[in-house]
């Protein structure tokens, strides 16, 4: 259970807050790489309260800037796309990449605004097929997180990226719930057990009673999830790491392939933020592994034509869809299709801001506990002038190395197993 004013202090991402300044100390993921056109449309996206336009300039260089023209506050969203920046449609001033205003045609030729003040501009980068963007004072830029692509080609990098009506938070604590595997996401449905996935998911089902144990990290926080396999001695271990400010990593093989799978819960605004799953293969992915992991995984189910909002969402209101014959004759738990699907429709019913003061957490419940603790340190440490986690020079190969190739040692196994 957290305080009213913890919870405030957790949930808030707005400028200004305490967790909005950490967060904007990191490389933001800020939307799909191929959603935009060199040269085309500027994509209206809101990231931590802040209404901005992403765009791919003529020459292919992806920009993110604040949506509103700094002359009248005209949509930039609506600008021309030239090589040089965007130019507002309403007086055509144009507006470089790094946010000076480089032409006023309206203005007589000494007129020059280029040195007198900035539009709000962050300096961008596309890596991963995915655009990332830096939201905090240059001085403390860090370096580019390179390390979460390292090994893999971007042909074996596959994006998908969703709008969900609820808190961030709630989306990286249910990725630290360690117990509702087994309920919420059960099924009996073939398509989820077949081939290689078949022992994993029995042992994950298996154990209606998982246990977890996560350690403090300079990066975040490592947790283990244990998962006692039928004959009740055997065990698999999961890693989850959760790295800063809103990532979580999976292990390799979760589904059925060498490699990650990344989340990143980024607030687009405090009742709202974007759900990114990324699936890092060392072998090149089919068709049909994608299909097989759009339909099991439910990433494939959004709406491009209204904000990529997940399309079980769009129609039916709370009941996502929900299928009681299904939940009737035990194919499923949740009476709900797609994993994804499954654990934001959890997410989003928990209202705009879960109300923490509210809960009764169990021992089960510990890697959100120290989640949270983590990140009020964090928060406190931030306040005293300390870096960001993980931000430090040098500080990203740990984060590989810790966080990614590495099965959990003996020591949080022992945890685990207690
Ligand atoms: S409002 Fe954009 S140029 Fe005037
Ligand atoms: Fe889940």
């Amino acid at each position: 259970m957290l305080t009213a004013e913890q919870n405030e202090l957790l949930t808030r991402t707005n400028a200004g807050t305490p967790m909005g300044e950490l967060m904007r100390r990191y490389w933001i993921p800020i939307t799909v790489g191929n959603r935009l056109k060199a040269g085309g449309a500027p994509l209206q996206v809101k990231i931590l309260g802040e209404s901005l336009v992403a765009y791919r300039s003529p020459n292919g260089a992806v920009g993110l800037m604040g949506e509103f023209c700094p002359h009248r506050n005209a949509s930039l969203a609506l600008a021309r796309n030239e090589d040089c920046g965007l130019r507002c449609l309403y007086h055509a001033w144009l507006i470089a990449p790094d946010g000076r205003v480089l032409e006023t045609p309206p203005e007589p030729p000494e007129v020059n605004l280029s040195d007198k003040f900035r539009h709000t501009a962050y300096p961008s980068r596309e890596a991963g097929g995915i655009v990332w963007a830096y939201m905090g004072p240059e001085e403390a830029m860090p370096e580019f997180p390179e390390w979460i692509f390292k090994p893999y080609d971007e042909a074996n990098i596959y994006v998908t990226n969703a709008f969900q009506e609820c808190n961030w938070l709630q989306g990286v604590e249910g990725d630290l719930d360690a117990q509702h595997g087994p309920y919420l996401h059960y099924t009996d449905d073939e398509a989820h057990t077949q081939d290689g996935l078949q022992n994993r998911a029995n042992e994950y089902i298996y154990d209606q009673r998982p246990k977890v144990a996560a350690a403090k990290k300079p990066w975040g926080l490592q947790t283990v999830f244990r998962y006692l396999h039928k004959d009740g001695k055997a065990a698999t271990y999961w890693i989850h790491p959760f790295v800063m400010p809103f990532f979580t990593f999976f292990e390799s093989n979760l589904l059925d392939t060498e490699g990650a799978l990344m989340h990143a819960w980024v607030p687009a605004t405090d009742e709202s933020h974007w759900v990114w799953s990324v699936l890092f293969c060392e072998e090149a992915m089919t068709d049909d592994y994608i299909e097989f992991v759009d339909r099991t995984r439910g990433y494939g189910m959004t709406d491009p034509e209204n904000n990529w909002r997940v399309t079980a969402f769009t129609g039916k209101g709370v009941g996502f869809e929900q299928d009681r014959e299904a939940m009737a004759s035990g194919r499923t738990f949740s009476g709900i299709e797609g994993i994804l699907q499954q654990d934001l429709a959890i997410q989003y019913s928990m209202g705009p801001i879960s109300d923490r003061t509210r809960e009764h957490l169990t021992s089960g419940d510990i890697a959100i506990v120290q989640l949270r603790k983590y990140l009020l340190d964090a928060l406190a440490a931030f306040d005293k002038g300390g870096p960001a986690p993980g931000t430090e020079p040098g500080s990203q190969d740990s984060v590989y190395f810790e966080a990614l190739t590495s099965t959990p040692d003996h020591s949080m196994r022992e945890l685990a197993n207690r």
